[in-house]
């Protein structure tokens, strides 16, 4: 699956950026409070906006404090998958649980430097795993191989059994970087630049998609 990230979409014209990656599977909403993460980018009120502009399922990556609070709304909204950091809340099952109850899958994010062992236990709670593969906060970083350790150990036990969940990686995705992706097991790539920077949009995300399937 290919989730282009409207991060490096123009925020001006969302509903014509995202009518130009129509064959993608999810469009990636980077929602960023200027807390969490030191950079401020857009919430609830454009995300139902887009979500009437659009029928691609919407991925909101929400890079924000106090996910307990904020991130059911976005279920309620109408976002197809609601993803929130593990470092920004305590309780990480019950923001889960309310995502769910509001009809959303639910989506679990860990920043490069965040171990895995912590959250193995509760990943069943969730229908996303979302290893970030930059520090959260801006487009157009470079890659952290490092990262597809944490990808590799959570498709062995999705392919185990022992797990039902997608792994998606966000950061630094392009077609040199895809295949080592794909390779550890990642299910899903948002990929923001490498999407939006491109001169089609639309063939960029259908290159992405073929360099991952190799
Ligand atoms: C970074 C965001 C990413 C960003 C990726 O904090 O979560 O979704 O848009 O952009 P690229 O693909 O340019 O690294
Ligand atoms: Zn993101």
């Amino acid at each position: 699956m290919i989730a282009p990230s409207i991060l490096s979409a123009d925020f001006a014209h969302l509903a014509d950026e995202a009518d130009a990656v129509k064959g993608a599977d999810w469009l990636h909403v980077d929602v960023m409070d200027a807390h969490f993460v030191p950079n401020l980018t857009l919430g609830l009120p454009i995300v139902e906006s887009l979500l009437k502009a659009t029928t691609i399922p919407l991925d909101c990556h929400l890079m924000i404090e106090n996910p307990d609070r904020w991130a059911p709304p976005y279920a309620e909204a109408g976002a197809y998958n609601v993803t929130f950091h593990a470092e920004a809340t305590d309780n990480p099952v019950a923001v889960a649980r309310d995502i769910r109850a509001a009809g959303a899958k639910a989506g679990l994010s860990i920043k490069p430097n965040t171990p895995l062992d912590p959250y193995l236990e509760i990943l069943r709670e969730f229908d996303t795993l979302l290893v970030m593969s930059v520090e959260p906060g801006f487009g157009g970083q470079k890659f952290m191989p490092q990262v597809l350790d944490k990808a590799r150990r959570v498709r062995n036990l999705v392919d185990s059994g022992e797990l039902t969940l997608l792994v998606e990686i966000d950061g630094g995705i392009n077609m040199d970087t895809v295949e080592a992706a794909a390779e550890a097991g990642v299910d899903c790539f948002v990929a923001g630049s490498a999407v939006y920077g491109a001169d089609d949009p639309s063939a960029a995300v259908e290159k992405l998609r073929s360099r991952a399937r190799h």
